[in-house]
């Protein structure tokens, strides 16, 4: 039997509550294939351990994680600690030292649930947003000149390097021509004039290897009103880490909400393990409550199961968030309903069973 070896962080906020409903979910599938089964090791990071211990992870986080078969992240951020310091001293620590260099986030609204936009039906919105996660407007160079007088100064740079915007740019084309042959990349070089004109360059280089794909090169701002707008005319979108970020949200609202989005940080070339965590973040505002929808965690299990080979059990928990998404009984507050995290999740557990034959 294939044992997997699992980093679970839940984080902080709703993250600690969707994971293990999310763990309920891996587990049953790994009991119903009778192939495989989890290892699961636990990270108590997030904002309570930076109260304790004055950093967001253990000094040498890295290397405990370095030996996984893969990483799940619940979300992190708390009122109590600075979002810079939380999101830069956890999840973007892992995302740049992982090398993770691909963030797959995919937009698809789903039948059963309703999009704020007028007149959607299912499957009319079925796209992916690839975000470049490693350095671009989150590398994190720059820094505060004069702290504290009256001619203060803050300087945050990007960092576009060819490396860095070639491989996730070839990465969006290949998977544009294996769906619908449609690329998007997202720019601003009409003001960026150094970075993404350079971001552009590259994109019509790496065309080239790609002739099917109809490419088009389209300024974030109108970008973002076309997502409103035609969302059914887009297939794959490329964007840096900051425009990937804000659309990837976008791009959740659009089908219904964050509670749903799964996304991958992933290092394709396995050099490093790679990590799966929902879209959204530690939502405090909900967080404590048991309301939160744990759709999103769960479809990023999928997609962790996706990544290490067992295509089988992740088609198997994608459909069974589905059908009870579809089914409409049992649904979260985000969508409407009144069914907590635990509901959620049973229902999915028990379509998982009926398919399974248990
Ligand atoms: P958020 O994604 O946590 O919440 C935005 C809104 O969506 C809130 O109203 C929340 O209640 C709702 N929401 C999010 N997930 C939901 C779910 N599963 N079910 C039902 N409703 C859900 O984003 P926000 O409020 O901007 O950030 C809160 C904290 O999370 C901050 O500290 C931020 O830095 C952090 N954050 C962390 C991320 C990560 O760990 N990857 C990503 C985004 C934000
Ligand atoms: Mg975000």
């Amino acid at each position: 039997m294939k044992s997997y070896k699992i980093a679970v962080i839940p984080g902080d906020g709703i993250g600690e509550e969707v994971m293990p409903e999310a763990i309920r979910v891996l587990d049953l599938v790994a009991g119903l294939s009778g192939s495989f089964q989890f290892e699961y090791k636990y990270f108590p990071w997030g904002c309570s351990y930076y109260i304790e211990h004055g950093r967001m992870m253990a000094a040498d986080g890295l290397k405990m994680l370095r030996d996984f078969d893969a990483i799940l992240f619940g979300a992190v951020g708390s009122p109590t600690v600075p979002d810079h310091i939380s999101l830069r001293g956890l999840r973007l620590a892992i995302c740049q030292g992982f090398d993770q260099y691909v963030c797959y986030r995919p937009s698809e609204l789903l039948p059963g649930v309703r999009s704020p936009l007028a007149n959607r039906e299912p499957g009319a919105i079925d796209f992916v947003v690839i975000r470049e996660n490693t350095e671009g407007e989150y590398a994190g160079a720059g820094g505060r000149v004069h702290g504290g007088l009256p001619n203060d100064i803050a300087v945050e740079t990007s960092i576009f390097s060819r490396l860095g915007v070639e491989r996730v740019v070839r990465y969006a084309f290949t998977l544009a021509q294996n769906r619908r042959k449609r690329l998007v990349s997202a720019t601003k070089s009409n003001a960026q004039q150094h970075a993404l004109t350079f971001w552009d360059e590259i994109v019509e280089e790496v065309s080239k290897d790609f002739s099917e794909v109809r490419t088009e090169r389209v300024l974030i701002d109108a970008l973002a009103a076309r997502f409103i707008l035609s969302p059914e005319s887009l297939d794959v979108v490329v964007a840096s880490n900051l425009f990937g970020d804000i659309l990837t949200d976008l791009g959740a609202a659009i089908c219904g909400g964050l509670g749903i989005a799964p996304s991958g940080n992933m290092n394709p070339e396995r050099t490093y393990p790679s990590m799966f965590e929902p879209v959204h973040g530690s939502a405090p505002d909900i967080a404590g409550r048991g309301i939160a929808n744990p759709a999103g965690m769960i479809r990023s299990c999928a997609m962790m199961l996706e990544f290490l080979g067992e295509g089988e059990g992740a088609k198997m928990i994608e459909m069974s968030v589905r059908s009870v998404l579809q089914q409409g009984a049992v649904r979260t507050l985000d969508l409407g309903g009144s069914a907590t995290t635990t509901e959620f999740t049973k229902a999915v557990l028990s379509h998982l069973k009926k398919i399974g034959g248990k």
